[in-house]
Formats: C-alpha cells, structure tokens, sequence
C-alpha cells in the first residue's frame, strides 16, 4: 500500500506517521501510517471515499478516551474526527456569523429532522447540533451556559460526542442516548443517513450503531438555570475525584461491569479489588490505588505494559471469583482484522 506518495490527492489535511499517544488519554501506543484530519461533514465522506477507492479500511480516531493503541507504527489510514469540532443551535450554523455562511452549504444543520427552529430564544427550541469531534467538556460547557439540562451526569467523562454516542459513555448519573434526537451517520455505503432517536437501540456502552460512522447529533434537552446546572456538575464531579483517578493519564473503565447475576451485583472495579488486583503494575502502568477498573499510566507506561497489566488483571479476577470480565476499552493493535470503523 503507497499512502505516502501522494499525500496532496487526499481530500483533507493528511498527516504521515503521526504519534497517536498524544491523541489517547492513557498516552501510550505508536504511530499511525497516516492521519487524516477532515474539518467538515464533507471532507469526512471524502476521506472515506477515498480510502474504500484504495482498498483500505480506516480506523476512527475520536477523542481517543477509551482507547489503547499499541506500540510501533499502526499500518493504515486513521481518519481523527479531532476538527470536526463544532457544536452549535439548529438553523444557527457555527459558533460565529463567518462560520455559520461558511458552512453553510451541505451540512446538517440545514436538514434537521424536525421541529420549529428558532435563533433568537434559546428556551424555545433547547436543542444542539454537535459533530463527531466536539469534545464531550466543550458539548457540556456549551449546554449549561445555553441552560440546557441533560448531561450534567456525563461530567468528567473525556473524549468526543461521536464516540460517546458510538458507545453509549455515561455512568450511574445518566447516558449520552439520554438527549438523542437524532444521529447522522454515514453508511456503509458512504452516504449520509440520518437516524431518528426511535429507530435506534442503544443499550449499556453500545451505541448500537455497528460499522456506521457519526457524523453528529441532534442533542434534545431540557430548559434549566444555568446555576442548578453547574451544581449538579459540581455534585457529580466532587463525588466522582473521590472514587476515580480523574486526573491522572487512564482510558476509563478497562471492563465492562459484568450483567449482575453473574457477579452478585458486584462492579468489575469491586471484583478486581476483592480479587487482589489493585496492588498490581506492570512497568509504569499500574491499577489504580483508587478504582480498580482503571489502569493509569505513571508516566513513562508503554502500551506493551498496559496490555499485560489487562490481561494479568482478568486472570486475576478469573481466578479468585470465577467471572470473566469483558473489556470496555477499544484496542487498536497490528493484527490485519482489527481496523474498526468506529470511533473511539
Ligand atoms: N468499588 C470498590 N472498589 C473499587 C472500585 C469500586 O469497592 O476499586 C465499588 C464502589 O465503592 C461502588 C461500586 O464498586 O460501590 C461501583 O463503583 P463506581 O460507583 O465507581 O461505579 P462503576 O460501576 O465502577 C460506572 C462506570 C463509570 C462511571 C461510573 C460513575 C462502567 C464500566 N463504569 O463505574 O464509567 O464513571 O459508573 O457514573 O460502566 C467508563 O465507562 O470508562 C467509566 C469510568
């Protein structure tokens, strides 16, 4: 596969060899072949177009929060939805009046499914428009100044509203399909498609979209002041520094929680701890001293360590309770059938 040759025939900023570390929030893994970086919905199906003309099958590289990347060069295309930042009011185009003429023609924001849209009250019509790569903090700043209530239980969660809409991200306050009107994807087929709220069936961490990409969302949420709305994220982020390792380099949960009539009701972080393992490391990658479903990344971990570390940490919980934990997080390895056209 050439993808260096010509990296000016690429419908968007093409990046070759690009570290992906930076891009994670565990900060480890390698290179990819090649990034390419579209800034809109339309450079995002060219791009894909461009790779399925090439007989290549992507990875989606979202706000990279739930992801592990492994070491050495990932051979490749990885499309980062990184640009794709914009979150912004029905019919209201862009965060600016530039933005908004500049963007203007073929983007979503033109045809959205339905309802009255209205520019000057925000109370009116409390809907966001966000696309795959707006990050979930930005989504979440820009809904309470607006006093939009229906998030606030995703606080503290990083990463991008395309994959926490791919994967249902939330937690015991509340889930990102919680305020979906509706999510455009583009199909197998390439094409863009929207998806109404009903027509969906998100279930815990599954966004239930298979192989489609999002492009964004219609986000549907409920008029609230905007002081009630920081105090509940305050709320939930007080208790959430206590109990998880917010601030420190992790991917989030490594496991799924197990269904409860396996495990007894029991967390996977309860199982790792009562099964020993938060006393192990591997490298500079070690369990959390606070949650034992998060691995964290000391400093100078290697995505070697943190493979190891999973897996000796499964076999641990194995072992001493007799339930198999599954994983939550996404890895990207070197095997050939592990390109995953979802973002992550
Ligand atoms: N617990 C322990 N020891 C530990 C960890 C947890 O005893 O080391 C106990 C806690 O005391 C609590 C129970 O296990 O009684 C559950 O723990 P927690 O409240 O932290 O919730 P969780 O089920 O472990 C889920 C999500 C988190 C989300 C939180 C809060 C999953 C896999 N995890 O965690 O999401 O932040 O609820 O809403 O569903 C993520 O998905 O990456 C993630 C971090």
């Amino acid at each position: 596969m050439t993808l260096m040759t010509s990296l000016a025939d690429w419908p968007c900023v093409a990046l070759p060899r690009a570290d992906l570390a930076p891009r994670t929030t565990m900060r480890v893994g390698g290179q990819a072949e090649l990034l390419l970086e579209p800034a809109n919905p339309d450079e995002f199906q060219q791009a894909r177009k461009a790779c399925v003309e090439r007989g290549i099958v992507p990875r989606i590289l979202g706000g990279g929060a739930n992801l592990l990347v492994a070491d050495g060069v990932l051979p490749g295309v990885v499309i980062a939805t990184e640009r794709l930042r914009r979150v912004f009011r029905p019919g209201a185009g862009g965060e600016s009046e530039e933005e908004a003429v500049a963007q203007m023609p073929g983007e979503f924001d033109m045809e959205l499914p339905s309802g009255e849209i209205v520019q000057d009250d925000p109370a009116r019509d409390p809907r966001l428009v966000a696309w795959a790569g707006c990050t979930l903090p930005h989504l979440l700043r820009t809904a309470r100044d607006l006093g939009y209530s229906g998030l606030e239980g995703i606080v503290g969660v990083p990463g991008s509203l395309g994959g926490g809409v791919a994967m249902n991200a939330g937690g015991r306050w509340g889930d990102m399909w919680d305020v979906v009107e509706s999510v455009r994807v583009l199909d197998s087929g390439g094409e863009f498609k929207d998806l109404a709220r009903v027509d969906c069936t998100p279930t815990y961490r599954n966004g239930g979209l298979g192989n489609e990409w999002v492009v964004g969302a219609v986000l549907k949420f409920e008029p609230k002041p905007t002081p009630l709305i920081q105090e509940a994220m305050s709320d939930y982020l007080r208790t959430k520094n206590k109990v998880q390792p917010v601030t420190e380099w992790s991917a989030g949960c490594i496991f799924k929680n197990p269904p409860a009539e396996v495990s007894d009701g029991r967390s996977a972080g309860l199982l790792v701890e009562q099964s020993g393992g938060k006393e192990l490391t591997c490298g500079d990658a070690a369990v959390s001293e606070r949650h034992g479903n998060f691995i964290v990344n000391r400093g100078k971990a290697c995505a070697a360590d943190v493979f190891e570390l999973m897996e000796t940490v499964r076999k641990y919980v194995l072992d001493a309770t007799g339930v198999e934990l599954e994983y939550e997080v996404k890895r990207w390895t070197n095997e050939p059938d592990e390109g995953e056209a979802r973002p992550s």
